[in-house]
């Protein structure tokens, strides 16, 4: 089972957005997928049109010890994809628990005593990924995901101030690992709410291609205006707007999450045909024009930026698992890393 946490402290850098439509996207491509949502301000179970009365089972009952992590899963409407939903409460578990003993593992012990009961039961895992939608903060809520997690995925803006903060995680990250969960990776960078008409947003990838070779997802996932409507629907991408940009995106991560499944022996057996299949070649990006175009039926003037097509589309066909590079190797970023350039084209 892979637990996968989304992760970075900023908020609005799409986290939530990630953990909902990666996990419809290898949901859909046959996969058991859990959801978690850690944030009590619970956007995730909202995207599921999920509205939780005080003492539902929750993400909250769970740390809490009042309720088993199993019986607090609820089914989507995407087949195989499950939800562990949050409200409000869980604002109050970082100081209900402050003096709790442990109170960094709990999320932890609750999924290997679920995935221990279902494996003596059934012989297997009960699900094939995990994913934690953590909250934008580094506290108590992020840490249980972050213990309870074997890989962190770092969402990132393609924006001004991107990698402002990028150390102070990455620090982190490595002493969860050194003091709390020796598993803890973080095995990708992923640019969310990419705009490549913008020569900013090419830059701040650059940048982190430079800093995490080999960690920072081929496939960006562009601004889509479908992505920002789908959660006020109460639905994924692929059941709002299966044909628009936004779909094909996560549809193209979640190809390369699952081409990491080779060093994963329990999916790679589970999946031996999908895990050798190679992926699917991505089609240039549609560029849409700043304004409407002209009545007339002209060619859009901008035809889709070479830049843009080069920068996407190489490797996603063969793509190998990423090389596991530790923390500790990693160039150290300047403390505050910032581009100070770069502008709309
Ligand atoms: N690719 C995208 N295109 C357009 N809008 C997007 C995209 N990704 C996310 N959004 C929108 O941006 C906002 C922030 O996204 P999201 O909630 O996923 O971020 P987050 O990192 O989880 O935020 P928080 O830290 O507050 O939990 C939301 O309104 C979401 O619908
Ligand atoms: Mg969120």
């Amino acid at each position: 089972m892979r637990r996968i946490a989304l992760i970075n402290q900023k908020g609005g850098v799409g986290k939530t957005t990630t953990t909902v439509n990666l996990g419809a996207a290898l949901a859909l491509a046959g996969r058991r997928v859990v959801v978690i949502d850690l944030d009590p301000q619970a956007n995730l179970s909202l995207h599921f049109d999920v509205q939780l009365e005080s003492g539902e089972p929750s993400s909250y009952s769970v740390l809490l010890g009042n309720c088993a992590f199993g019986d607090a899963l609820r089914d989507t409407m995407t087949p195989g994809l499950r939800l562990l939903p949050s409200n409000i409460d869980l604002s109050g578990a970082e100081l209900e628990l402050a003096n709790a003993f442990g109170r960094e593992l709990i999320l932890r012990d609750a999924i290997d005593t679920w995935d221990k009961e279902h494996r003596e039961k059934h012989g297997v895992s009960p699900a094939d990924y995990v994913l934690l939608d953590c909250p934008p903060s580094l506290g108590l809520l992020s840490v249980n995901g972050l213990v309870a997690a074997h890989e962190a995925v770092v969402s990132v803006q393609t924006e001004f101030f991107a990698l402002q903060g990028m150390t102070k995680l990455v620090d982190v990250v490595s002493l969860l690992r050194r003091r709390l969960n020796p598993r803890l990776e973080v095995t990708g960078f992923l640019p969310c709410l990419y705009d490549n008409r913008t020569k900013l947003a090419r830059e701040v990838i650059a940048e982190l291609r430079s800093y995490f070779p080999g960690r920072v997802f081929t496939r960006a996932i562009a601004k889509n205006v479908k992505l920002a409507e789908a959660p006020s629907y109460g639905k994924t991408i692929f059941e709002y707007a299966p044909e628009s940009s936004g779909a094909q995106d996560y549809e193209l991560v979640a190809a390369e999450v699952m081409a990491q499944e080779s060093v994963h022996p329990e999916l790679a057996a589970r999946y031996p045909a999908k895990a050798a299949e190679p992926l699917p070649a991505p089609g240039p990006r549609t560029v849409v024009p700043r304004k409407a175009p002209a009545r007339t039926p002209e060619p859009l003037p901008c035809a889709p930026a070479p830049i843009a097509v080069v920068e996407l589309t190489p490797r996603l066909g063969t793509m190998a698992p990423p090389e596991r590079v530790k923390e500790e190797e990693l160039p150290e970023l300047p403390p505050d890393a910032v581009l100070l350039e770069g502008a709309a084209d």
